[in-house]
């Protein structure tokens, strides 16, 4: 048997590794097809995956917009979990090709307001435009079934450039910028227009 000596093997395995990071990299570019996401009720089974998100704390600091992990942010990621295994119609399932991979939290500040978290638990699909047509969908259900609800907001970290981004391109638009937070709003009439 040939057995290649160290200075030719050298060489493949540096190609090895550059065709994966190659090919992990063009599938974090890979945009998902709109069809292949849903946003759906909460399941049972759902509520125990969503809650299981936010045990990686990365997620959590995300999701509450903070850079530091705290006592508080601690209590925050218990309330939030004990909130969705009781109020779950306050919380929907975002699917992929049928797979729980986040959900959106609905909190009603008004008849006419209505304020939205999101999560996407899978680190593996950000970046591909899960969460933006998750919630290009989840706005469409939300105006369409609501005649009176006129504005949608959320707030989310200045570090976090994705959530930023992603909510950009669904629409929404700054309206302050405060304590390292961005908020943002998203009326009817722009949204119907967009
Ligand atoms: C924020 C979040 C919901 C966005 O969903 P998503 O599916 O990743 O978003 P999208 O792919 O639709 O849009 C993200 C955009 O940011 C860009 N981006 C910038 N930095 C990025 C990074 N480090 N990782 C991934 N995407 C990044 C993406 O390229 C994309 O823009 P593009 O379509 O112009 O290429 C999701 O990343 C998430 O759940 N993160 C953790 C929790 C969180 O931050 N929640 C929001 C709290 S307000």
């Amino acid at each position: 048997m040939y057995i290649l000596p160290f200075f030719e093997f050298f060489p493949l395995v540096g190609i090895f590794f550059n065709f994966i990071e190659k090919n992990s990299r063009m599938l974090k570019e890979v945009k998902v097809n709109e069809l292949e996401v849903t946003v759906e009720n909460l399941s049972f089974l759902d509520v125990f995956q969503i809650q299981k998100y936010l045990d990686d704390l990365e997620i959590a600091q995300r999701a509450f917009g903070v850079s530091q992990i705290s006592n508080q942010l601690l209590e925050n990621i218990s309330k939030l979990k004990k909130s969705i295994m009781f109020n779950r119609s306050n919380f929907k399932a975002i699917k992929y090709n049928r797979k729980t991979v986040g959900f959106i939290q609905i909190f009603y500040e008004d008849y006419d307001k209505i304020k939205i978290g999101i999560v996407i638990g899978e680190k593996k699909y950000w970046g591909r435009n899960i969460g933006t047509i998750a919630l290009k969908k989840f706005i469409n259900q939300l105006f369409s079934s609501d005649q009176k609800l006129k504005t949608i907001y959320l707030d989310t970290a200045n570090f976090n450039t994705n959530a930023r981004r992603c909510f950009e391109k669904v629409g929404f638009k700054i309206y302050n910028e405060q304590n390292g937070k961005v908020f943002m709003f998203l009326d009817r009439d722009s949204f119907v227009a967009g």
